[in-house]
């Protein structure tokens, strides 16, 4: 059995996160529920921030928030000097309703819409990730009307993708994201993007994937776009201020993962771009990172309540919870893997083998494969660990099932910070046929 940060079994017998008893946060407040220990997202901020501090490294460390954004979870992150990466309208309009510092957000994402980058100019935010051509035409046109300027951030393809434990070196990268660096396309955007005098080009930007378990692919990447900034720097006199090598740090789902700490991966980065730029006699950028997955993942749990079961004899047993995939639609989507302990009694002895099925009407909504629990019956309570990214971000009303909550623990306290959705909030922007309201 395998606790993550301060999750532990107390003297109660149950699992305990945060100094709370799960036991009794499903009294007070049911089940389905995340639960999120705060003190292991804390950690891990500090872990990837005091490593560039330590080093002596200018650098943004910016959360992920497509990993969990909640007015919560970003007062928390400023808490811990983050800067904020968001995606849409949606995360930004969240970062402002939290009051989050305007000049630490970063806006990403490949089709931003005007009154995306509308809203994003009117908040006077720190950067815009600029993904393609289009974007950049639109944004030069609407600084153009306001007579402003923004910083920007060119996103490249370097033509490496990460994978886990491989990586692929592509000469040519088939992504929707970026601008490709090798043939050319990167090139072009900094130079049109140097002409104009409505962006100031802070520098370049890549992200090579996801649950990445080593540092080569990083590595391989900040290689390969220093190579074209040296090229770049003798054609047109520019070097960036900054390099983004975006997110993707791996955690530990189950017992297969073996992720590096935060300052294993940062040191290896930092010493690779210095060796570089040193070599070449050029500054060093600042390195900004985006962790989503590693700073909120390990430290969320879903807690639900098992209910059904059914025995197909010699072949499988299954048991069924309160939740699914309209909480967690990772296993049917990606053939995410994890790992789960009854919270009520963790300790008794193990002695079945269950696969977990969701409550939703689809046979795909498992998850989790071949569980070893102990004899598990209706009621017990069972904890599925490191549910804390892309959980209650991907979650849905499929089934018109009403969204968890989500419950902060810290020091023994814990507090609903966002609330369980309601029937009501399933039909809210229902309207009966024929009934004649218009836009
Ligand atoms: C541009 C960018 N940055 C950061 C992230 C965060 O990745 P992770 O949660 O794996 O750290 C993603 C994830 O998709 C991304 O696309």
């Amino acid at each position: 059995m395998y606790f993550h940060g301060t999750s532990k079994i107390n003297e109660n017998n149950h699992l305990e996160i945060g100094g709370v008893d799960t036991v009794e946060l499903v009294k007070k407040y049911g089940t389905p529920i995340y639960v999120y220990d705060v003190a292991l997202i804390r950690d891990r901020a500090r872990g990837f921030k005091q490593t560039f501090d330590k080093l002596g490294i200018k650098s943004q460390v910016a959360y992920a928030s497509k990993a969990f954004s909640s007015i919560a979870m970003l007062n928390l992150a400023q808490e811990e000097g983050l800067s904020l990466d968001v995606v849409s309208g949606g995360e930004l309009y969240t970062a402002i309703a939290a009051k989050f510092p305007a000049d630490r957000i970063h806006f990403h994402g490949n089709n931003k819409s005007k009154e995306e980058l509308e809203l994003a100019l009117d908040y006077n935010i720190g950067c815009i990730v600029v993904d393609n051509f289009y974007e950049l035409e639109l944004l030069e046109q609407l600084t153009l009307e306001r007579n402003t300027q923004i910083a920007i951030l060119l996103r490249v393809t370097p033509g490496i993708e990460a994978h886990t434990h491989d990586y692929i070196l592509t000469g040519q990268e088939d992504s929707k994201f970026g601008f490709d660096l090798q043939n050319g396309q990167a090139e072009e955007a900094l130079r049109k993007s140097l002409e104009s005098k409505h962006f100031k080009v802070l520098g370049l930007h890549c992200h090579i994937g996801s649950q990445i378990f080593e540092t080569t692919g990083f590595i391989l990447a900040a290689n390969k776009i220093i190579e074209k900034l040296v090229e770049w720097n003798e054609k047109y006199s520019y070097f960036p201020s900054v390099l983004n090598l975006g997110g993707g740090f791996g955690i530990r789902y189950t017992s297969e993962d073996a992720p590096l700490t935060p300052d294993n991966y940062v040191k290896e980065i930092i010493i690779e771009v210095q060796k570089q730029t040193n070599s070449h006699q050029l500054p060093m950028p600042e390195i900004w990172i985006e962790p989503g997955r590693s700073l909120v993942g390990e430290a969320g749990t879903t807690l639900y309540t098992v209910g059904s079961n059914k025995d197909v004899p010699n072949v499988r047993k299954y048991i069924a919870v309160d939740g699914g995939m309209s909480d967690n639609i990772r296993p049917a989507l990606y053939e995410a893997k994890y790992e789960a302990v009854l919270a009520n009694r963790p300790l008794a002895k193990v002695e079945e083998t269950y696969s977990i099925a969701g409550k939703c009407c689809e046979s795909g909504d498992m998850l989790i494969w071949d569980l070893p629990l102990p004899n598990t019956v209706c009621n017990d309570i069972l904890a599925v660990f490191c549910t804390g990214a892309y959980g209650y971000s991907m979650a849905n009303n499929y089934n018109r099932i009403p969204r968890p909550p989500v419950v902060f623990v810290e020091n023994g306290e814990d507090q609903l910070v966002v609330k369980r959705e309601t029937y009501e909030d399933i039909i809210k922007l229902d309207l009966p046929l024929h009934s004649k309201i218009n836009l």
